[in-house]
């Protein structure tokens, strides 16, 4: 795992005042852009929850890019979970507050069976109001979070401290 430590952080791109002043984004197209990279992140992400899930939860929109590709390495199909709006059939929805913004999520009513393990896929983990919204989702639907796996971890901005005590949080680099 420290290679793949090394390897990600070795692509990833740090950008201060993005999107607003304060904010110090961390950007993950580089490394999407790098095969052997994107590879080996999407590997990392289901790794420690082995046998501990039946389905990949992607968030929109980066979470889609991760879960998507944990998916084909790891064989279990993806539940999207949408920026509202964009579902056709009937859904369930949540509100959320962002570090910068407010947005709210859908996913469709029994589009997994009654009691799927559910893992949480994204890119940042930063306040955890966007998996918090997921999470709530992924339950009001009938079925499990199996766990958060994340590419990177913002600590200081308190998503792990507000999921861990209901959620297993696994991330690969934390800033
Ligand atoms: C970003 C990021 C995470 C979320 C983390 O997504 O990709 O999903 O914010 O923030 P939080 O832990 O404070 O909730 P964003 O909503 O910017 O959407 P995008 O992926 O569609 O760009
Ligand atoms: N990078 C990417 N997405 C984010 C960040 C960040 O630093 N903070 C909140 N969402």
């Amino acid at each position: 795992e420290a290679q793949v430590r090394d390897l990600v952080e070795s692509k990833l791109a740090t950008i201060p005042d993005f999107p607003e002043p304060g904010v110090v984004f961390r950007d993950l197209t580089p490394v999407f852009a790098d095969g052997p990279a994107f590879h080996a992140l999407s590997e990392a992400l289901t790794a420690p929850f082995a046998g501990r899930f039946d389905h990949l939860a992607g968030l929109e929109a980066r979470g889609f890019l991760l879960a998507g590709a944990a998916s084909a390495l790891c064989g279990a199909g993806v539940l999207p979970i949408r920026k509202a709006g964009k579902l056709p059939r009937a859904v369930l929805r949540e509100e959320y507050d962002l570090e910068y913004g407010t947005a709210a999520f859908e996913v469709h009513e029994g589009e997994l069976p009654p009691g799927s393990r559910v893992l949480i896929i994204d890119d940042v983990l930063a306040t955890g109001g966007t998996v918090e919204a997921a999470a709530a989702l992924i339950e009001r639907a009938g079925w499990l979070v199996a766990g958060v796996s994340v590419a990177i971890e913002l600590p200081a901005l308190g998503g792990r401290a507000r999921l861990r005590d209901r959620f297993e949080v696994s991330s690969l680099l934390r800033y």
